[in-house]
C-alpha cells in the first residue's frame, strides 16, 4: 500500500526555506528549530535568553545545519525588526514568520495580578503584532510567505484562572485572521496552531505556586513531547505554495479540556 503522508511528503517545501522563530530559546521554538532544519531550513532564532540561543546554533550547525540568532525581546518592537533585518541581510530572504514567544501566568482575576496581565498582553498581542510589522514588508516585496502564530486551546475555550492567557490566545487567532485576510494580493499563507498540552518550560513560567502545582500535575499527567508541535509546522509549511493551512488545534489524545 502506498503511504499517504511520508516523512518525505511533510520534508517537501521546507529545505532551503529561511524561518525566523521567536520564542526559540525553549519548548516549542527549540524543537521546531531543530525539526526544520534537519529538513534543509535555515533558522533565524530569537528569545532573550541568548546563551540557549547560541548552544542551539552550535547544536544546529555542527550537525551541517544553518543558524543563527539574535537576542530578542519581543515586547520591542526594535528588537524583533533587527532580529528579521539580520535574517534578511545574512540569508536574503523570509519565507517563515513564526510568531511563538509566551508565556502562560495563570491566576483568578481576583488576585489582580497586574504585572502578569500586561506581560502576557505585551508577549502575545503586542509581540506578534511587532513580528508581523517587522515581516509583511519582506514578504509583499518577495510575494510570498507565511505567518505561523501561536495560539492555544485556551484561545478556543476560557477556564477558570485563565481568562487573561485565553484572552490574549484569543487575539491572536483574530490577528490571524485579519491578517489572512488582508495579505491574500501578496501570496501570503497565514496559519494559526493551538496546542493543547505539551512538554515545555512552560508551567514555569507560572506565578502563583498553588497555580502552578495544578498545572505541573496536569502537564505531568498528559503532556505530549515538543516535537507534535515542530511536526504541526512542518505540515503547514510543507503544503504547495497554493495550499494555506489556517488553522491547527491539537491535544494529548487523552487531554479532555
Ligand atoms: N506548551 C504548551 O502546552 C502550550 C500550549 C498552548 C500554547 N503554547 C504556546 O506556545 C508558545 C511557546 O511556549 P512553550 O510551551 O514552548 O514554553 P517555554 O518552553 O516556556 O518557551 C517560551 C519561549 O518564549 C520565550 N519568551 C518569553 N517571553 C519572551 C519575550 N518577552 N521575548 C522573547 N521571547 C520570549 C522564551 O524565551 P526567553 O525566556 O529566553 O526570552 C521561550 O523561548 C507560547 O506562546 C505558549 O503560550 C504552549
Amino acid at each position: 500500500m502506498t503511504p499517504t503522508t511520508s516523512d518525505a511528503a511533510l520534508n517537501g517545501n521546507i529545505a532551503g526555506k529561511v524561518v525566523v522563530i521567536t520564542g526559540a530559546s525553549s519548548g516549542l521554538g527549540e524543537a521546531t528549530a531543530r525539526y526544520l532544519a534537519e529538513r534543509g531550513a535555515t533558522v533565524a532564532l530569537g528569545a532573550r535568553r541568548a546563551e540557549r540561543l547560541q548552544a542551539l546554533v552550535h547544536e544546529i550547525t555542527t550537525r551541517g545545519g544553518q543558524a543563527f540568532a539574535f537576542a530578542t525581546d519581543v515586547t520591542d518592537a526594535a528588537q524583533v525588526q533587527r532580529l528579521v533585518d539580520a535574517a534578511v541581510e545574512r540569508f536574503g530572504r523570509i519565507d517563515v514568520m513564526l510568531n511563538n514567544a509566551g508565556l502562560m501566568a495563570h491566576s483568578p482575576l481576583e488576585r489582580r495580578k497586574i504585572d502578569d496581565w500586561d506581560r502576557m498582553i505585551d508577549v502575545h498581542i503586542k509581540g506578534v503584532l511587532y513580528g508581523i510589522a517587522a515581516a509583511l514588508p519582506y514578504m509583499q516585496k518577495q510575494n510570498g510567505g507565511h505567518f505561523i502564530n501561536v495560539s492555544s486551546v485556551a484561545g478556543h475555550k476560557v477556564g477558570v484562572n485563565n481568562a487573561v492567557y485565553a484572552a490574549t490566545k484569543t487575539a491572536v487567532r483574530v490577528l490571524s485572521e485579519g491578517l489572512r485576510q488582508e495579505v491574500k494580493p501578496w501570496n501570503i499563507r497565514t496559519t494559526v496552531i493551538s496546542p493543547g498540552a505539551v512538554a515545555t518550560e512552560l508551567p514555569n513560567s507560572v506565578t502563583e505556586p498553588d497555580i502552578a502545582e495544578g498545572i505541573g500535575q496536569f502537564y505531568e499527567t498528559y503532556a505530549v513531547p515538543a516535537d507534535s508541535f515542530a511536526r504541526a509546522v512542518a505540515f503547514a509549511i510543507s503544503q504547495p505554495d497554493d495550499v494555506d493551512i489556517n488553522e491547527i488545534l491539537f491535544r494529548p489524545t487523552r487531554q479532555v479540556l
